[in-house]
């Protein structure tokens, strides 16, 4: 079988090391050495500062909503402007800590939220937008934060599809008053499971530093409502030996990215990215003119051994435990046509080849 994605494997040899002083220093987790150490080089590494590591990329959206004050009491139902085109983690992030999800159709050809739409979906309930970089693509970063200072609202990127992306020679992650990474095992960097939050103040970044730990301060303080979203030794062990390997992992993904493109780019729908855009090659996604012919290519790969996945499908309007049920016609019609092609590292020019030539095969029959 060829997966959608697999997990990028670093040297072992390497990760051992590492192992061995975790032994050495009998320290598991707690803001460890490894997890520090991985901090500094991810902030380095991204040209971002004010980095928190946390267990996962779900709970660094939670905490982000929480360390901003989404929920600050005076609203019984406070809201979040946010994508249906996006994975589920998203919206029920925002649904699990009471923040009703509020969708904004997309841009047909960017696939991000549309900034143009975001208005018009704004009530007095409002408190945040929260955009997604999917697939890794920049939102209308600029539209999005004259949006939210007009009419005083944060902005959360859920860029966990966007590490290591650089808009206008700049880290993306440095948009919004935060931006949130999933680290997890199928993500270009990774830590088996994990996330980060970026925020823009260092006010946030240390309120966050306490809700991760439970709301502890010192051996016998506890300031506030916290919550366990910790990450380990363990983990950050992982994410070092990744991000030793990162340049090698990025060059093998550019180049099984580029012969897809040179192969399906003038047959099918890609995603439209701003020229100013420095891509991480993190994700292929290809739209079809209908949705028979996605099924049934993804029937026909399947056939073959390959699983190319229909992400993301369904447009998250459609979710009833979400409770949102305004039709989102763009975001539907992009779903309903979308698959996303193999894309790892160590994907074989014959296998990439194999899944092409079906591909073409289908197009023509
Ligand atoms: C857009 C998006 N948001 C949030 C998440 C949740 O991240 P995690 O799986 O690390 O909790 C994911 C990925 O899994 C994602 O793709």
């Amino acid at each position: 079988m060829i997966p959608v994605t697999k997990p990028y494997f670093p040297s072992r040899e390497k990760l051992n090391k590492y192992i061995d002083g975790i032994y050495e220093r009998q320290w598991l987790t707690n803001n460890g050495e490894l997890v520090q150490q991985l901090t500094h080089r991810l902030e380095s590494y991204l040209g971002v500062e004010n980095l928190l590591l946390v267990s996962n990329g779900t709970l660094a959206l939670q905490i982000a909503y929480r360390a901003l004050g989404l929920r600050d009491g005076s609203e019984l139902r406070p809201e979040a402007i946010t994508t249906p085109f996006t994975f589920i983690a998203t919206a029920s992030s925002l649904k699990w800590e009471g923040i009703e999800p509020v969708f904004a159709d997309i841009d047909p050809h960017t696939w991000c939220l549309d900034p143009a739409n975001i208005e018009a979906e704004i009530t007095p309930n409002t408190r945040a937008i929260v955009p997604v970089h999917v697939f890794g693509n920049a939102c209308e970063v600029e539209a999005i934060d004259a949006i939210a200072n007009k009419h005083n609202l944060k902005v959360i990127y859920d860029a966990s599809h966007a590490f290591g992306v650089k808009y206008k020679g700049e880290s993306l992650l440095r948009h919004g008053d935060a931006a949130t990474l999933s680290f997890h095992a199928t993500k270009l960097f990774h830590t088996g499971e994990g996330g980060s939050i970026i925020f823009k103040r260092k006010e946030d970044l240390e309120r966050a530093k306490k809700m991760i730990n439970f709301g502890i301060t010192g051996p016998e303080s506890i300031e506030e409502l916290g919550i366990n979203a910790k990450m380990n030794e363990l983990q950050a062990a992982m994410g070092l030996c990744v991000l030793d390997e990162i340049e090698e992992n990025l060059a093998a993904r550019e180049k099984v990215w580029h012969r897809y493109e040179q192969a399906l780019g003038s047959t099918l729908q890609l995603q439209s990215r701003p020229k100013a855009l420095d891509y991480n090659y993190a994700y292929f996604p290809v739209v079809f003119k209908t949705e028979v012919q996605a099924v049934q290519v993804t029937a026909t790969l399947k056939e073959h051994g390959v699983l190319a996945r229909r992400y993301f499908y369904p447009s998250l309007e459609s979710v009833e435990c979400l409770g949102v049920e305004v039709d989102q016609p763009v975001s539907k019609d992009i779903a309903s046509r979308i698959i996303c092609l193999p894309i790892f590292d160590r994907l074989s020019q014959g296998d990439q080849q194999s899944i092409i030539s079906l591909i073409e095969m289908e197009l023509k029959a």
